[in-house]
């Protein structure tokens, strides 16, 4: 999949004015779950520009240049739950077609071959256009690609300074995926990690602004940080133009103290 460098994390978001204002400013990649319980919010905010008069600036946005990704949760992953759970997220969502669906952890009700064979149904059958996975390992990953044929459409998986995860990019480059890295600011916790601190200070910006480089610098990652402020927003988006230089990667890279915020 053709993912934008930075796209919206949803999570704890409950105002679509909060969705609508990131499409206003740019997004084109928004990431919720029926976990979060706010599909409806996404599915309003995103109603709000694609549909009517548009936006603020009274542009209406092409529903087709945004990808919606969401994930079936663990109580829904069983062969005959997966269609049903999908059609309530794509209604909930109030779109046609899910862009991206993922298996939000290879836990609960999830079997490799009975999950994944009727997500592919899906694909078939239209209200899901990719199949995607989350918080899996390598043997995980490699077993799904057995299952689907194919490499999924992205693997979603929790990356910052604080949890560098280089093998699963390593096998994202050999098979030829994206990732899509969450809590890319380590849900802020970015701001007390020296070596980004450094960095920031070096370019005169702020530790979410290097978190995000850093993680997107990095092929195949796309961040998808969370955040509710137009303020914010506008400063995720833009922090993937900034370059750091091949040391100030390497410093980040090295930072040893390791605190994974979504442990199963
Ligand atoms: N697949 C999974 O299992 C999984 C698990 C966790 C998360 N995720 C996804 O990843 C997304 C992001 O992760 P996350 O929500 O855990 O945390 P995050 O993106 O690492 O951090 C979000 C926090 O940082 C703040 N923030 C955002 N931009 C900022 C900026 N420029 N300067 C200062 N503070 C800023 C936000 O505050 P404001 O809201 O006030 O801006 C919020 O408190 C989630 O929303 C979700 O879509 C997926």
């Amino acid at each position: 999949m053709e993912l934008p460098s930075v796209g919206l994390g949803t999570m704890e978001i409950d105002d679509p004015d909060a969705v609508a204002t990131a499409l206003d400013v740019g997004y084109r990649h928004l990431d919720t779950a029926r976990i979060y319980d706010n599909e409806a919010v996404v599915g309003e905010g995103l109603a709000a520009r694609s549909t009517g008069d548009g936006g603020v600036a009274g542009e209406r946005i092409d529903r087709d240049d945004v990808t919606v990704a969401t994930k079936l949760w663990i109580d829904d992953l069983a062969a005959d739950a997966v269609a049903p759970a999908a059609r309530e997220s794509a209604d909930r969502l109030g779109v046609d077609a899910i862009d991206l669906l993922y298996v939000h952890r290879p836990r609960g009700d999830y079997d490799p071959e009975a999950t994944l064979s009727a997500l592919d149904r899906l694909v078939d059958a239209g209200p899901v256009r990719n199949v995607g996975v989350s918080n899996f390992e390598i043997p995980d990953l490699d077993r799904a690609i057995d299952v689907l044929g194919r490499p999924p459409a992205a693997h979603q998986t929790e990356l910052h300074p604080l949890f560098y995860r280089p093998a699963l990019l390593d096998h994202a480059r050999e098979h030829g995926y994206p990732v899509v890295a969450y809590s890319p600011l380590a849900g802020g916790r970015v701001r007390e990690v020296d070596a980004v601190v450094e960095v920031a200070d070096a370019h005169g910006t702020t530790p979410e602004a290097v978190a995000i480089a850093w993680a997107t610098a990095k092929e195949p990652v796309v961040a998808i940080p969370k955040a509710s402020s137009e303020e914010h927003l506008r400063a995720n988006l833009a922090a993937a133009d900034l370059e750091l230089t091949d040391a100030e990667v390497a410093a980040i890279d090295a930072v040893e103290r390791e605190e994974e915020l979504f442990p199963e």
